[in-house]
């Protein structure tokens, strides 16, 4: 049985005041959602600690949104994998596509990104997905492939077993356009496909989550599809409510 998974990510978003207040929402609702389904917070940096002790000792789980692709040392203003897992961070999305098109994240960089998260025991939720030209240029199948294989074939078995994958269409971020289910689940089966050319069996456990414009009034039948898991929900997040709705739509 996968992992079900529905995370938030908070993005640029709320005061610490406001975060630790939705943090206290969702967790109020907690009771509401059904045990088997995970849920994840991943507040800004700054936000961590503080979230951190109003999800602490309840099944919600903490992630970060980044992390630093170097271990310690001299780089200004970077935060390192082994400073979240200090804290109880357990989680750290990687290669959300706000990074790579804003930040110059490269696969290269999320190499290590993911080797270092997990060397810490945090379990990366690793982005991919392919841009509107990409998509209308009917290139997602390579775009997502390439994202999938340049980083995840360089893991062991073992590690892979640890990360969670979210399939976010870049052209549905944030744009109110969601994926049909048809087009998250092909590319959620394919994604799969890719994984078990490498994996074998193992692709059939690991976690793919669909973000983009996820919210309550489209995750059941998005989460209704074989080969999707849960959801990486980014402005439906910031509302307690909505979160646990579609927490609730398994
Ligand atoms: P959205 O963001 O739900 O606001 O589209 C999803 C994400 O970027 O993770």
């Amino acid at each position: 049985m996968r992992k079900k998974i529905v995370a938030g990510n908070w993005k640029m978003n709320t005061t610490v005041p406001e975060g630790v207040k939705l943090a206290q929402d969702v967790v109020a609702k907690l009771s509401e959602v059904p045990s088997d389904v995970n849920l994840v917070v991943a507040p800004s940096f700054v936000h961590i600690a503080q979230v951190g002790e109003v999800v602490n000792g309840t099944s919600v789980g903490l992630s970060a949104q980044n992390c630093a692709d170097e271990v310690k040392g001299a780089y200004t203003g970077e935060v390192s994998a082994q400073m979240l897992s200090s804290i109880g961070v357990k989680y750290v999305i990687l290669g959300h596509s706000e990074r790579r098109e804003y930040y110059g994240e490269t696969n290269e960089k999320l190499v290590k990104k993911v080797n270092l998260a997990l060397a810490e025991g945090l379990t990366p939720i690793f982005c991919v997905g392919e841009k509107l030209e990409e998509r209308k240029a009917d290139k997602h199948f390579d775009v997502v492939g390439e994202q999938v294989k340049e980083v995840l074939f360089t893991l062991s078995a073992e590690q892979m077993a640890n990360v969670v994958i979210a399939y976010e269409p870049v052209w549905a971020i944030g744009t109110g356009e969601t994926a049909t289910k048809e087009q998250a689940q092909e590319i959620h089966a394919f994604i799969r496909a890719t994984l078990a050319e490498k994996f074998g069996a193992l692709a059939e456990e690991i976690s793919i989550l669909y973000g983009g414009s996820c919210k309550p009034s489209n995750a059941q039948e998005l989460f209704a599809q074989k080969d999707i898991d849960g959801g990486l929900i980014g402005g439906a997040a910031l509302k307690a409510e909505d979160f646990i709705a579609i927490a609730k739509s398994f």
